[in-house]
């Protein structure tokens, strides 16, 4: 029987990691992520993001890509199963964006992606990264908390949160992990 209700992320949970092969994406991977996003669902969770329009959104793709610390998580199969980003926007600081394939989430994906996004923030020296989420998207929530970041602010709908990178981190950031 298939489970059910609020618990089904318990159960999902215990299928197994997907072991996703990280690599940095270009401006050449447009593509590639608006063959994800066309079929992501469900689009405009994320303060409107990934835009519902497919003008907006390839114009948001192709911006997107414009973000040094871009990583793309692909499944064994090659296909992309994920994406994140930062977005700099001051000295040291940094929004990070992250969106998972419905048919990859609760595998880990989320998680490799924000280590490979943070460890390369630590290796640029950026201090702080955050980002916002709606309050009821349980399953963002568990994901950022569970990487380490902190709620500096809460309303009823929303969520800010914030990870401060240690100046150290730049020194223990392995290096390689991501082609
Ligand atoms: C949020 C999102 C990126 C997570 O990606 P993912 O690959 O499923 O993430 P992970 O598998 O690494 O981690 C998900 C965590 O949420 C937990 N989770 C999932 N559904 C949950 C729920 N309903 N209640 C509580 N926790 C939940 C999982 O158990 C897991 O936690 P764990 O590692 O402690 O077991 C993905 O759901 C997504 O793209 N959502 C739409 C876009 C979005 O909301 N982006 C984030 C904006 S900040």
């Amino acid at each position: 029987m298939r489970p059910e209700g609020p618990d089904v992320h318990l159960y999902r949970r215990m299928a197994a990691a997907l072991t996703a092969r990280i690599r940095r994406l270009t401006g050449a991977d447009d593509r590639t992520l608006a063959e994800m996003y066309r079929q992501f669902e469900p689009l405009g969770v994320a303060a409107g993001l990934p835009p519902r329009n497919e003008q907006a959104r390839r114009e948001w793709i192709k911006r997107s890509l414009e973000h040094e610390i871009n990583f793309g998580a692909f499944s064994p199969n090659g296909e992309l199963a994920g994406h994140c980003f930062l977005a700099a926007d001051g000295p040291g600081s940094a929004e990070m964006a992250v969106f998972v394939h419905q048919n990859f989430r609760n595998q880990g994906v989320g998680r490799q992606l924000i280590r490979a996004a943070i460890q390369e923030a630590c290796r640029k020296h950026i201090q702080r990264v955050w980002t916002m989420t709606s309050a009821d998207n349980l399953a963002a929530l568990a994901l950022l908390k569970r990487c380490g970041f902190r709620t500096t602010q809460r309303s009823v709908t929303a969520f800010d949160l914030e990870l401060e990178l240690e100046p150290a981190c730049a020194a223990a950031a392995p290096h390689g992990a991501t082609d």
